[in-house]
């Protein structure tokens, strides 16, 4: 079916059709004011395929921070900066909890579960941090994102940050508990400064398929990282991409996939295709309820499950 233009063009034309009449939409994330000004209305589905091909489908042109998903980039430039010694500060085990859990955190004596949760994604952003200022960091993750997409028009929203940076109380406690476990070499607001910008870089659903390319095997420069990292992150994204729901996504979807609470996913089916998803509803673990269930019809009808 993928070799097939017009036939995937139609299917992802029908679940849009679909998706845009479903009753329960899901709720829009409240805990960051921006987002929970967001239209749950909206609905855009892209995949890029190994020939080049690039369909898209709905509200595709609509930009929207990427939030958790931009931990995929960070975790990429950390395991390229530090190799095996990165998980000396944090897990590769799933997550229990939902992804802001502080008593997760507690219970694992500061080591965050994976990357995925907020504390691993902050004490990641941390490790960036080293020998770098904040903005230097920010403009590397930048970089890394918009060679990954093949496109320079890839921005942070602001005032996205600064909402999230006067309302995040519970990455505030995360970051003081990190600090009190001696799992943060920095200030708390600076590391936290810089992970709430890197959360805010904002892209549409097109973009975002594309920078999946480098985990899928796809990307047109060929290798961006190391092979070996391709296969960590695509098992952390099978494993802890939807944090305390990744097993119910993995049964029903069946590829690695990273969400973020802005209603967005990307995902990888090796050497196939790299695909995502935005629809700004959630799910009760905080996952895109629409884009979840038009992943796993996707994935079904057109064949794409790993297993
Ligand atoms: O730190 C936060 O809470 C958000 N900036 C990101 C969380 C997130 O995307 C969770 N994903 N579903």
């Amino acid at each position: 079916m993928i070799e097939d233009s017009a036939a995937l063009e139609t299917l992802l034309t029908e679940i849009v059709d679909r998706m845009s009449q479903a009753a329960d939409k899901g709720a829009v994330a409240d805990y960051i004011p921006e987002l929970a000004a967001i239209d749950p209305a909206q609905f855009a589905i892209s995949i890029c395929l190994p020939d080049g091909r690039q369909i898209s489908v709905g509200d595709v042109q609509a930009d929207f921070s990427i939030q958790s998903i931009s931990k995929v980039f960070t975790l990429a430039i950390a395991l390229g900066r530090y190799g095996d010694t990165y998980w000396t500060r944090v897990g590769r085990e799933p997550s229990t909890s939902v992804f802001n859990s502080v008593q997760e955190l507690e219970s694992r004596n500061g080591i965050p579960a994976n990357p995925f949760v907020n504390s691993g994604a902050i004490a990641t952003t941390d490790a960036l941090l080293v020998g770098a200022t904040p903005k230097e960091t920010l403009g590397e993750i930048l970089q890394f994102i918009r060679l990954a997409a093949s496109d320079d028009d890839i921005y942070i929203n602001p005032s996205i940050a600064e909402s999230e940076k006067r309302t995040g109380h519970r990455n505030w406690s995360l970051a003081h508990f990190l600090k009190s476990c001696d799992n943060l070499r920095h200030e708390c607001e600076l590391t936290l400064g810089t992970y709430f910008h890197h959360c805010a870089i904002s892209m549409n659903c097109a973009q975002l398929a594309r920078t999946g390319r480098f985990l899928a095997g796809l990307h047109p420069a060929g290798t961006l990282i190391l092979p070996a990292h391709v296969r960590s992150i695509n098992a952390l994204m099978m494993t802890c991409g939807h944090y305390n729901g990744s097993g119910e996504f993995a049964y029903r979807v069946g590829f690695p996939a990273k969400s973020g609470v802005s209603g967005g996913i990307l995902a990888v089916i090796p050497k196939r295709a790299s695909i995502a998803v935005w629809s700004p509803g959630l799910d009760r673990y905080g996952n895109s309820l629409l884009g979840t269930a038009a992943l796993e019809e996707v994935s079904r009808r057109a064949g794409l499950s790993v297993f």
